[in-house]
């Protein structure tokens, strides 16, 4: 018996082994590439703990039955899908939604501007994640001309007291605006054009992100004014190290929660040169 499996096990190695030689032999492996793939090992092995707490905390709002929305915003590029990512990562699949809407069809255009995002809002103890959210209609939408300046105007009204109402009902919103530099965005872009795994990331839009940066810079100082409020503040993540984003994001996450249960080991106070508040960019 012992001698049939050590055979078997023997086997297995043994191709093991040949499947190995076989991809060094094809793709090539130099120190660079070891020194990437620890990189990557250690980071994962850092978020994991906080993973974790996050999966205590999807529990302790399904017990509860509260409500959660998570807004993801920020320039293109900015990391926004990698971290919802790590964030979802190992969440129980039943309690939890990532919501990343198109351009909005024909019939979303005739309704309330809300309507779209209110009808994929959780139920007691889910989490709804937007990849991008009602915030369009304060960035992307007036920069590229898809909104009219009343609607742009209506919006930036509307939009305070629709989030404090939200919260006072007691759902509880974190808002996220991830920061990139133009620099990093131009090589995040290069990076996409050439890389066959993240060129479908690259929209028409995004084309555009560079040439008008500007545009950006002052309809995002005029968001953060208007809607970093008491009820529901934007925190600002820096992304230019996207492990310290993806971690600190996740802090952000765990620390807007009262769940049980919290890993003493743990620091969950988030690096302030990475998570600034959304009043202290405005100095
Ligand atoms: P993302 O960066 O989120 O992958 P895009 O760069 O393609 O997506 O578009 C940015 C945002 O602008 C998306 O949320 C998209 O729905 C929105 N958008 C694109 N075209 C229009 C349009 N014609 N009217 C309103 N919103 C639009
Ligand atoms: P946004 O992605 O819209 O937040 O824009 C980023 C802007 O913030 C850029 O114009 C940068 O110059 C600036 N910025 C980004 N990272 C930093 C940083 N670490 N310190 C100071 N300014 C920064
Ligand atoms: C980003 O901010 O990077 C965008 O969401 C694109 C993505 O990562 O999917």
């Amino acid at each position: 018996m012992d001698a049939l499996a050590n055979s078997g096990d023997q086997q297995v190695e043994a191709s093991q082994e040949r499947s190995y030689d076989a991809l060094i032999d094809k793709h090539g492996f130099d120190d660079s590439k070891v020194e990437k793939i620890i990189t990557s090992y250690l980071q994962e092995q850092e978020l994991k703990p906080f993973q974790a707490e996050l999966i205590n905390l999807q529990q302790h709002l399904e017990a509860t039955k509260q409500r959660m929305i998570i807004l993801f915003e920020g320039r293109d590029a900015a990391g926004k899908g990698g971290t919802i990512r790590s964030v979802t990562r190992y969440m129980n699949e039943k309690h939890y939604r990532v919501i990343a809407l198109g351009k909005p069809t024909e019939e979303q255009r005739t309704q309330w501007f809300f309507q779209k995002y209110v009808s994929q809002f959780p139920r007691g103890g889910e989490i709804v994640m937007f990849d991008r959210s009602w915030y369009n209609r304060a960035m992307v939408e007036p920069v590229f001309g898809f909104c009219t300046d009343e609607e742009y105007n209506n919006f930036m009204k509307g939009v305070v007291g629709f989030e404090k109402d939200l919260v006072r009902q007691g759902t509880i919103l974190v808002k996220i605006y991830f920061s990139v530099t133009k620099e990093i965005q131009k090589k995040r872009f290069e990076r996409r054009q050439n890389d066959p795994l993240r060129q479908w990331k690259l929209s028409e839009v995004d084309v555009q992100a560079q040439e008008r940066w500007d545009d950006f810079d002052k309809v995002k100082y005029e968001m953060l004014k208007h809607t970093h409020t008491a009820a529901a503040p934007w925190t600002l993540i820096r992304s230019a190290d996207k492990h310290l984003a993806r971690l600190n994001a996740i802090k952000v996450i765990l620390n807007a929660v009262d769940y049980d249960g919290n890993n003493q080991e743990l620091d969950f106070v988030p690096d302030d040169s990475v998570v600034i508040s959304g009043a202290r960019e405005l100095e």
